[in-house]
């Protein structure tokens, strides 16, 4: 989709729909004479997602106006914007309407842009027939607009498309998108964005010794990999932010194997992963001051007969060792080995991103991503970047009374806790263990990454949730 920023006043710009947002109550009607009667009658409000055209309006080079409903004035944020920028999108371009010019405020260019991306992604790369219609062009008018507004276009861009980047890899299939294709994806976009790429095989991680992820990838006929993508600013830096994400491409569950109902949503087993790498992309771009750099464990979880058994021990890359008592709790396994590997490189300060636990919808639901943290300023710093981003995570008590569940005869700790409850918390206190007293955050955005159902503002299927959070961080950091 091509974007343009528009100098010219909103009646002068062509296109095939002007959109104007409106909030509650306030809707302008120096528009056109069919607007009074919109609103008049009750037609249009300007509540969220409402949407009304008007064909052919007088005085306007645009073919159609829309109107679009911003909802009320008090709760119009960046993110509220966004949101009424993908409806609007999602919903003109079922009409068949693709020229979209929109009307926006100088401090929501950025928003505009990221919505327009964000609503016109689809998940249908894999189909032959595209049921949905793509944007054709998406322009932005700004009443008394400044050239300057260019680079806040260009940051929205970036931002959309990482964020369409990262739906897009976790949408593909998981017999296309293994292990090797990931590291593949990760490598490709790292040599065009100038980002530095390691991706370490299974051999150089038998021989360094990632034992807790070699277990896991162990019953797949699919090799694993360690995906490095680093990015240094030009002036160095004492932060080292890593971002490691979960990407396990499909989890049927291993030994411990899942039911077969809906198991087909473990493609998106991969999307903490997929959330680092996208981040990546707009952090190559917009190049924040701090160093950063995404470790990806990639891993399919298969119940072959080389798979490792319930029971099992294995040794983790930081000498602890660890009692598999259920395969399928096999994130947290390959997770800290990629976190051991970042604090070896330097990292400063970690925050994972995984689709760690059914646990954590039970608790949150799919409103609120869980937030776990040993750390108050680090926990700040990502629950203010969230906030400003619309991606909701809440803060999870992390008491030490939880790790007594944690506890093996035969080994340092259990993959899984005993007893009933708190299976999100005792899961984040297992990752807790290899943290070496880094300031660290972890997500658990089991119940974020996808959508079982269309929303009006986005598609159904992957989110690319976290992405927008890791690059507010990044770029906030000074
Ligand atoms: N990938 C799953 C968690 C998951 C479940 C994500 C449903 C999204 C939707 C994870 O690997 C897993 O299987 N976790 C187990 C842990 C349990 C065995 C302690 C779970 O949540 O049931
Ligand atoms: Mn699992
Ligand atoms: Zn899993």
């Amino acid at each position: 989709m091509n974007h343009r920023l528009s100098l010219l006043s909103a009646r002068q710009t062509a296109a095939d729909v002007l959109a104007v947002p409106a909030f509650e109550g306030e809707v302008p009607r120096d528009l056109d004479p069919w607007v009074e009667t919109l609103v008049s009658s009750g037609e249009f409000t300007g509540k969220p997602q409402e949407l009304s055209i008007v064909p052919q309006p007088a005085g306007y080079a645009a073919k159609r106006l829309a109107l679009v409903g911003a909802g009320k004035r008090e709760k119009s944020t960046a993110a509220e914007f966004r949101k009424t920028v993908s409806a609007a999108v999602r919903s003109l371009k079922g009409k068949g309407l693709t020229n979209v010019v929109i009307v926006a405020d100088a401090g929501h260019v950025a928003a505009a842009v990221e919505g327009a991306l964000l609503g016109d992604w689809e998940p249908d790369a894999h189909k032959s027939k595209k049921d949905a219609k793509r944007l054709a062009s998406f322009t932005v008018v700004v009443p008394e607009g400044d050239p300057a507004l260019e680079t806040a276009m260009e940051r929205g861009r970036h931002i959309g498309e990482a964020q369409n980047f990262a739906r897009d890899l976790a949408n593909d299939p998981p017999n296309v998108m293994t292990p090797s294709v990931l590291a593949e994806r990760a490598k490709t976009m790292a040599a065009a964005e100038g980002l530095q790429c390691e991706i370490l095989d299974e051999a150089a991680m038998r021989k360094l010794g990632f034992g807790a992820l070699l277990g896991v990838a162990q019953g797949s006929a699919e090799p694993p990999a360690l995906i490095a993508l680093r990015y240094k600013p030009a002036a160095p830096s004492a932060v080292h932010l890593a971002l490691v994400g979960k990407a396990v491409t499909f989890d049927t569950g291993g030994i411990s194997i899942k039911p077969s109902e809906n198991m087909d949503q473990m493609k998106f087993d991969m999307c903490g992963g997929a959330a680092a790498i996208g981040a990546m992309l707009a952090i190559a771009r917009l190049k924040p001051a701090i160093a950063v750099t995404a470790y990806v464990p990639a891993v399919e979880n298969m119940p072959g007969s080389r798979a490792q058994r319930p029971g099992d021990i294995v040794k983790s890359l930081a000498g602890k060792t660890v009692e598999v008592l259920n395969t399928d709790a096999e994130g947290r396994l390959i997770l800290i080995d990629a976190m051991t590997y970042a604090i070896r490189e330097g990292a400063t300060h970690l925050i994972d991103a995984a689709t760690l636990t059914g646990a954590i919808g039970v608790a949150l639901g799919r409103v609120n991503a869980g937030l776990f943290s040993n750390d108050g300023p680090l926990q700040d710093r990502v629950l203010a970047s969230a906030k400003a981003q619309g991606e909701k995570m809440w803060p999870m008590p992390m008491d030490d009374e939880y790790k007594e569940m944690l506890k093996s005869v035969y080994a340092d700790m259990p993959n899984i806790s005993a007893g009933r409850g708190a299976g999100a918390i005792t899961a984040a206190k297992f990752l807790e263990e290899w943290t070496e007293g880094k300031p660290w955050v972890h997500l658990d955005i089991a119940s974020l990454a996808w959508l079982d159902e269309a929303k009006p503002w986005m598609a159904k299927g992957p989110t690319g949730f976290g992405v927008r959070t890791f690059v507010d961080l990044a770029m906030g950091w000074r």
